[in-house]
């Protein structure tokens, strides 16, 4: 399928590793010229080098999206980049474990302001050009913890919510202009941080060996066995345990791997997806049970 991306300009923020380095690959590879974000100067050279030694364009826009400055910064650089930009990937995002037993409220504050508040900056600089030019693409990167909240991640699952809020939102304020807003929610998906989450569990486990066999057995004991995990016998405390419980099982019986969000991620940014507007999609193995 020719996803038509041919010539357009995207910006992923947080492309600088895990999700948004893949989507930031796969947007290079359609054809698009891609601006690389992260705060990460070195991260972010590296995935725009390796953008620009396959043959495609990329450049590199550095910045807190934590503050209206450095998200000013980021949204200029990313513009002059390439004259413009069609498409915006909201993925930056940040999470933290957290048990009702001590909420923090400065902690949920913080969260809110990095990755929701950090959206609507870089959506207010990079939207008039795009309704000027009566095409553009707003995709933002949700969680299935928006839809199936848990006991843990609470403040993480709100600002989730408020992205899928926002994006309906969204939607609705830019009627007929050309620009579209959508959410993609993962569900659990194989980035170097799950990695080493579950590599510190296997140490926990006694596992040992290459990574395909921890996760082998990993899989096969969550899906097969969650009570050896989350049972009295287990070796993990009791958040651990819950967040295993509540945020892996799927019916498909596995985790996800970034090329599945990718793939979606790069036919919403296209012409393709004109008529998709407003939507949230999961991409998750089944876990959110949910009829949408
Ligand atoms: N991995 C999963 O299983 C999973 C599941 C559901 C949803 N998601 C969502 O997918 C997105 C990507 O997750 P990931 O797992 O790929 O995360 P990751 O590997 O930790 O990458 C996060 C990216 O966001 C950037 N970032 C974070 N806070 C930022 C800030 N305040 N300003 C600028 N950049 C910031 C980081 O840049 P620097 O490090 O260079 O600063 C990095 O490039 C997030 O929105 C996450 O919530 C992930």
């Amino acid at each position: 399928m020719d996803l038509q991306l041919e010539g357009k300009r995207a910006l992923v923020t947080g492309s600088s590793s895990g999700i948004g380095e893949a989507i930031a690959m796969a947007l290079a590879k359609e054809g698009a010229s891609v601006v690389v974000h992260g705060r990460r100067e070195d991260e972010a050279v590296r995935v725009a080098k390796a953008i620009t030694d396959s043959g495609a364009s990329a450049a590199v826009a550095l910045g807190d999206l934590a503050t209206d400055e450095e998200a000013g910064h980021v949204a200029k650089t990313a513009m002059a980049a390439f004259g413009g930009i069609d498409i915006v990937v909201n993925n930056a995002g940040a999470y933290f474990r957290d048990e009702w037993t001590d909420p923090n409220p400065a902690r949920w504050l913080d969260l809110y302001n990095q990755n929701v508040v950090s959206v609507v900056r870089v959506i207010r600089h990079l939207l008039p050009q795009m309704k000027q030019r009566g095409w553009g693409r707003l995709i933002q990167i949700g969680s299935g913890l928006a839809s199936a909240p848990a006991a843990t991640f609470a403040a993480y699952g709100c600002t989730k919510s408020a992205i899928v809020n926002l994006t309906v939102s969204l939607a609705k304020g830019l009627a007929r202009t050309g620009v579209t807003a959508n959410t993609i929610s993962p569900g659990p998906v194989l980035t170097p941080n799950i990695e080493a989450w579950i590599k510190d569990i296997a140490g926990k486990k006694g596992w040992h060996g290459e990574w395909a066999e921890v996760e082998r057995r990993f899989v096969a004991e969550f899906f097969a066995n969650l009570e050896s995990i989350i049972g009295p016998q287990s070796v993990l405390d009791l958040a651990e345990r819950r967040c295993v419980a509540e945020f892996f099982e799927n019916p498909t019986g596995r985790i996800g791997r970034v090329e599945e969000v990718v793939d979606l991620v790069t036919f919403i940014a296209s012409p393709r997806a004109n008529y998709i507007n407003g939507a949230n999609i999961r991409v998750d193995g089944g876990y959110v049970p949910t009829t949408n």
